[in-house]
């Protein structure tokens, strides 16, 4: 595990962009595991300015995301689809067809589900995930449980994820009450894992994280077995 302490959330997110961005110039046609939320948006914005700068090129990119909402469509402000679009996607030269993203609309669950884990072997796994961590330890969408859910699966948000998520939402009603999640087999077999944590208020959960049990009541612990892991955290550490 390489732990990096960034000055700051500008520092954490040109430090984890740069990681990204050496991924995709070294390897065109990488798969990048994506993930929303606010921490990695200043990430994006990096990719984009550099990306304007003509210094990186999307062409062949393919990405394959954490997670979506259950119930919302594609357009929706709030969802993860629409997140992507508006940070990064509609801003950079990728082909709309090597993007993925769970359909959070779709009529059968669980078939969504096995359709995203095969499409993820179908690009060969993915080389580097990118992470943030919600303050009950999840990693995607994969909440605090009695086991690691292994595939990609639909979860009931918990009580606190709902209650962190309501701030993107005019009312906390709205939230989605599920989401379907990258589960913890493609999230572990990812070649690369890189953790961005910006802010005091997740200090506790990533000492648990990096340093803890490894345990499915704190999701994201399970990382600490993967053999290639940066962690990048402002004021988290
Ligand atoms: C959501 C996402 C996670 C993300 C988490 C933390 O629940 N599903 O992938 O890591 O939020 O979000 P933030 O970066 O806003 O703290």
């Amino acid at each position: 595990m390489k732990i990096v302490r960034a000055k700051n959330y500008a520092d954490m997110s040109r430090k984890a962009a740069n990681i990204i961005s050496a991924q995709v110039i070294m390897v065109p046609d990488c798969v990048l595991g994506l993930a929303t939320g606010s921490t990695p948006i200043g990430i994006y914005a990096q990719l984009v300015d550099w990306y304007n700068k003509g210094d990186i090129d999307f062409a062949q990119t393919v990405t394959v995301n954490l997670d979506e909402y259950c119930g919302l469509d594609q357009s929706h402000p709030q969802s993860y689809r629409h997140f992507m679009d508006e940070h990064l996607f509609r801003q950079i030269n990728i082909d709309p067809k090597n993007i993925h993203i769970p359909d959070g609309k779709a009529a059968d669950t669980a078939a969504e589900c096995r359709r995203y884990d095969e499409l993820i072997e179908s690009v060969g796994g993915l080389d580097l995930q990118l992470l943030g961590i919600g303050h009950n330890g999840h990693i995607g969408f994969n909440e605090p449980a009695d086991a690691f859910s292994e595939n990609t699966n639909c979860v009931t948000l918990g009580q606190s994820t709902i209650a962190a998520n309501a701030r993107f939402f005019t009312d906390p009603s709205e939230v989605p009450r599920q989401a379907i999640t990258m589960g913890i087999k493609a999230i572990m077999q990812s070649r690369k894992l890189l953790l961005v944590v910006n802010g005091a208020d997740k200090k506790d959960i990533l000492q648990k994280v990096l340093f803890g049990p490894i345990t499915p009541q704190v999701p994201g612990s399970i990382i600490q077995l993967h053999p290639d892991l940066t962690v990048i955290a402002a004021d988290a550490l």
